[in-house]
């Protein structure tokens, strides 16, 4: 198996798909690795240390990714990426599928077999493999040490001869795996701490850290989450009582951090205009939901911006601030989805297409969109869409019998 990693070309990602570290278990697996040459350098992973790890270095996406069986990126390659990739190969990324449906039909007809990592199943056996929780606990973390960046005092309370500085005030919206660790990070710089969700289970979790939690309507938040874990979309009545509550919590506070997101629907716009302009002067957004739209009606996605005296900050792919970590973990994700499913062996990465890691995560295969949530629709190929060519026949390529299992699964 030879296993390829290519270096991010998409404007402001700075990590890295695999690490020094995962190199060396995919060589303990058997497996031959290839890294486009100055791949990990934003994350500050040297060339030579993944010579060190056991891997070649390639001078080229081309050259690297010529005759492997599998891809590993960190976000969905471009078109202009997509020409090196060959027919059969395997396509390991946060490929963030919704909402990108022609890349599915991309990778169709070139006969990639394509794996979204950020639809891992929330199910214990994926735990490790779990992209979003790895990399929404570091944007938990930055955002807090980004909103006390641009806020011009203190979050802890201070004590001093000269006199006693008051504690900031955070108030952290969605109490997910960022929510969660925004809270403990800003206990932890001293903060007077509260927080909300829709989710009835996200109480118990912010009170064990030390925070307040705050809401209009328990009651009505206990039918707010999806066997998955994820917040199902409120009613507009709730939506509307929740808005009047958190515009006069929000007029006290210092540093607002809002999370909140729906998997695969924009973001709930919880903070309006005028929440923003009743503020004071000084205080700090983080809109950690930027990406997806925006928890904040002001928020200008990518960019920080003061209106009133309010910082809002939408910046985009906010782990990506955290390279080496965000690179590390991604890295150790990736490592741990493709050895669930290492053939020892046969030292192949040997796919069960009926397992349910798999069937969470695997949009194509074998030409065809195969994910149940996106539309077979056939779209039509855009005019410069590479034509892929047969992965050449490796040393180790897969046996007859797993060729013939993936046939007739
Ligand atoms: P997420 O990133 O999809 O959403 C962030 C937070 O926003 C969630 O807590 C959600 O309830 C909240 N939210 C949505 N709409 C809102 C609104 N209108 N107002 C306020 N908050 C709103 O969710 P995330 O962080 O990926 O995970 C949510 C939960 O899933 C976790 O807290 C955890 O309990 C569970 N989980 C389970 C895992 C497993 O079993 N493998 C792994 C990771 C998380």
């Amino acid at each position: 198996m030879k296993i390829s990693v290519l270096k991010e070309t998409r404007s402001g990602e700075s990590r890295v798909a695999a690490s020094p570290e995962t190199v060396k278990k995919y060589v303990a697996l058997g497996a031959d690795v290839m890294v486009q040459m100055g791949a990990g350098d934003l994350a500050r992973f040297a060339d030579a240390d993944y010579v060190e790890a056991g891997a070649q270095i390639s001078p080229s996406a081309a050259d690297a990714a010529q005759g492997a069986d599998i891809i590993l990126k960190v976000q969905a390659p471009s078109t202009e990426e997509l020409r090196v990739f060959g027919r059969g190969s395997k396509l390991i990324g946060v490929l963030a599928p919704h909402g990108d449906e022609d890349a599915l039909g991309s990778y169709a007809r070139l006969g990639i077999d394509a794996f979204a990592m950020d639809l891992m199943p929330r199910i214990t056996r994926a735990q490790s493999m779990d992209v979003l929780s790895s990399q929404s606990n570091l944007s938990g973390y930055k955002a807090v040490i980004d909103a006390s960046a641009y806020y011009g005092q203190a979050l802890p309370m201070m004590m001093t001869a000269a006199g006693t500085i008051a504690p900031a005030k955070v108030f952290v919206m969605g109490a997910g795996v960022a929510g969660l660790q925004a809270i403990a990070t800003a206990r932890r710089l001293g903060a007077v701490v509260s927080a909300t969700d829709v989710r009835f289970a996200a109480k118990e979790q912010v009170e064990s850290l030390g925070a307040t939690f705050v809401t209009v309507d328990e009651e009505a938040m206990k039918e707010a989450e999806t066997e998955g874990g994820y917040a199902k979309e409120m009613s507009d009545d709730f939506k509307k009582r929740q808005a009047e509550f958190v515009a006069e919590h929000i007029k006290k506070q210092d540093i607002v951090i809002t999370t909140a997101l729906i998997p695969g629907r924009p973001a709930p716009q919880l903070v309006s205009d005028d929440m923003v302009a009743g503020m004071k002067p000084g205080s700090v957004i983080v809109d950690l939901a930027a990406e997806q739209g925006g928890n904040v009606s002001l928020t200008r996605p990518g960019e920080a911006i003061e209106i009133n005296g309010v910082t809002i900050l939408g910046f985009f792919n906010v782990p990506g601030r955290l390279p080496a970590d965000a690179s590390s973990l991604y890295a150790r994700n990736v490592y741990n989805f493709i050895s669930a499913f290492w053939d020892n062996e046969t030292q192949d990465f040997a796919v069960d297409w009926e397992d349910d890691i798999i069937k969470g995560v695997a949009l194509t295969r074998d030409g065809a969109i195969t994910h149940p949530s996106f539309a077979i629709a056939e779209t039509p190929a855009p005019a410069d869409e590479p034509v892929a060519v047969e992965v050449e026949a490796s040393a180790e390529a897969p046996t007859d019998e797993t060729s013939d299992d993936n046939k007739d699964a």
